[in-house]
């Protein structure tokens, strides 16, 4: 319950001034990069991917936290790794969780492409301030390379395209614009770029709580009756997440 002026006004999006917020930021952006070392050192198979999921969600008061359910990104994490991809596009970064994840599991030299578009809708993307603590997640030898734009311009593709070494790419995560519409056509654009065994993987391919309005689980719907696939989902009545991969003919 409030019971004084002083609590209520906290609960204003306006109470904290813009200087504080960006003192906060910059308080736990500091914060973050002095302990980034811990994440760094995280490598397969010293490591059980249970314990490098544990770690990034926990890192820096949650700082880089994936958004999503830790039994499902595990599950994803071990298929991806036995692909060990080359070329991994992701369609959806905002806090750089499942980044660092894919960067775990992906080849030593692998090259990583985040499209995002800044301010978009499911994570509001990230600021070019992120990107070089993005950055100092990768081996020496990965390449990362970050398109900060609405993946469904033409001209993102494109670029995309030109970033892949040889054009095509082994992993595609889908998890940007949520929509039926947007999804689909993330499939169809970014889909094409998946060489044949390739895997193209949605994030909440579970039917979401009505207040939520996306439409991935209606995508899927369609896309497992026509593909060869995997479902990773902890529980099929949880009201979001969970993980569908469709395996490239
Ligand atoms: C749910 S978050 C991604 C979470 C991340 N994969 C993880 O698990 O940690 C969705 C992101 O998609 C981005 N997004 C939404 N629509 C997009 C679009 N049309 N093009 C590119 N990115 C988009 C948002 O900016 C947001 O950062």
């Amino acid at each position: 319950m409030i019971s004084t002026e002083r609590e209520l006004h906290a609960l204003s999006p306006r109470a904290t001034p813009r200087w504080a917020q960006i003192a906060r930021r910059l308080a736990r952006a500091t914060r973050a990069a002095w302990r980034l070392r811990e994440l760094r050192h995280l490598t397969r198979p010293e490591q059980s991917i249970e314990e490098i999921v544990d770690a990034v969600f926990t890192f820096s008061g949650g700082f880089f936290v994936p958004l999503q359910i830790k039994s499902e990104v595990v599950a994803f994490l071990r298929m991806v790794e036995q692909a060990r991809p080359k070329a991994v596009i992701e369609i959806g970064t905002a806090r750089g969780g499942t980044l660092f994840l894919l960067s775990r599991v992906a080849a030593p030299d692998a090259t990583i492409i985040s499209v995002d578009l800044p301010g978009g809708p499911w994570g509001g993307g990230y600021s070019y301030a992120r990107v070089p603590f993005y950055r100092a997640f990768r081996w020496a030898s990965q390449k990362f390379h970050f398109v900060r734009a609405d993946s469904h311009q033409i001209r993102s593709l494109d670029r995309v395209r030109k970033l892949l070494p040889d054009g095509q790419c082994d992993l595609c995560l889908i998890d940007g614009d949520h929509s039926y519409e947007g999804a689909k056509q993330d499939f169809a654009m970014y889909g094409s770029l998946v060489r044949s065994a390739g895997l193209v993987a949605f994030h909440d391919i579970v039917k979401h709580a009505t207040r939520y309005r996306a439409g991935v689980d209606r995508l899927w719907a369609e896309l497992k009756l026509a593909h060869r696939h995997v479902e990773l989902v902890e529980d099929w009545g949880q009201g979001s997440c969970g993980i569908g991969v469709v395996i490239r003919d």
